[in-house]
């Protein structure tokens, strides 16, 4: 709840100066296409509410485009406080999110792809 109320006013100005620090592409690109519900371990909670359109251009569940943006934009919009390095390993602002965690749901926790 804190996280929500938080991201919103934040998320026009970090979404701005995020964009232009998101990593480039890495060529061993992981899946980051939903898992199936049933073995899903761990559950994203603007993928489970259905607002695919929070990240996404578009809001068809089942073609809901390509991304706004960076996809660490779309995810410091809500998590800003992961812009600075946590004591998690791997929590800088130069590490894409996406290279451990998958933005929807994983077989794992903590969205972790494993
Ligand atoms: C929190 C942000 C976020 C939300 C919410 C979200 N997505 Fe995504 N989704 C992403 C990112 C980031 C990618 C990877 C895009 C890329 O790298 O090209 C992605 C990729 C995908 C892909 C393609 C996977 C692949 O391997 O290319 C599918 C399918 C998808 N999303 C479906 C959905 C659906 C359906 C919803 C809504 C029910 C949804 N997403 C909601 C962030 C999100
Ligand atoms: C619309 C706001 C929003 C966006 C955008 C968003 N998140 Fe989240 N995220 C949440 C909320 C709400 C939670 C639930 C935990 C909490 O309250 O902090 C969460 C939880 C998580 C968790 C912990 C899940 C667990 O089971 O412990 C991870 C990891 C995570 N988000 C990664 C990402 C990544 C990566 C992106 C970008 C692709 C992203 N988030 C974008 C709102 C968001
Ligand atoms: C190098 C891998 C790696 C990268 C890159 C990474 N994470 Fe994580 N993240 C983890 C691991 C591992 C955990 C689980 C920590 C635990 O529970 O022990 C985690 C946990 C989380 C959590 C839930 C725990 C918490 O402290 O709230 C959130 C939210 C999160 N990550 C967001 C992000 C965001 C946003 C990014 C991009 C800016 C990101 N992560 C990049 C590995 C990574």
């Amino acid at each position: 709840m804190i996280a929500r109320l938080l991201c919103c006013g934040a998320a026009l100005v970090v979404s701005a100066v995020a964009f232009a620090a998101d990593p480039p592409a890495t060529a061993a690109r992981p899946n980051l296409a939903p898992v199936p519900a049933a073995q899903a371990v761990s559950n994203h909670s603007p993928y489970l509410t259905g607002e695919c359109s929070i990240c996404h251009q578009g809001g068809d569940h089942a073609r809901p485009g390509p991304v706004s943006g960076g996809a660490n934009s779309s995810c410091l919009g809500c998590h800003g406080e992961f812009r600075t390095p946590k004591s998690v390993p791997g929590h800088s602002a130069s590490a894409a999110c996406t290279t451990c965690h998958n933005p929807h749901n994983s077989r794992a926790r903590a969205l972790l792809h494993k």
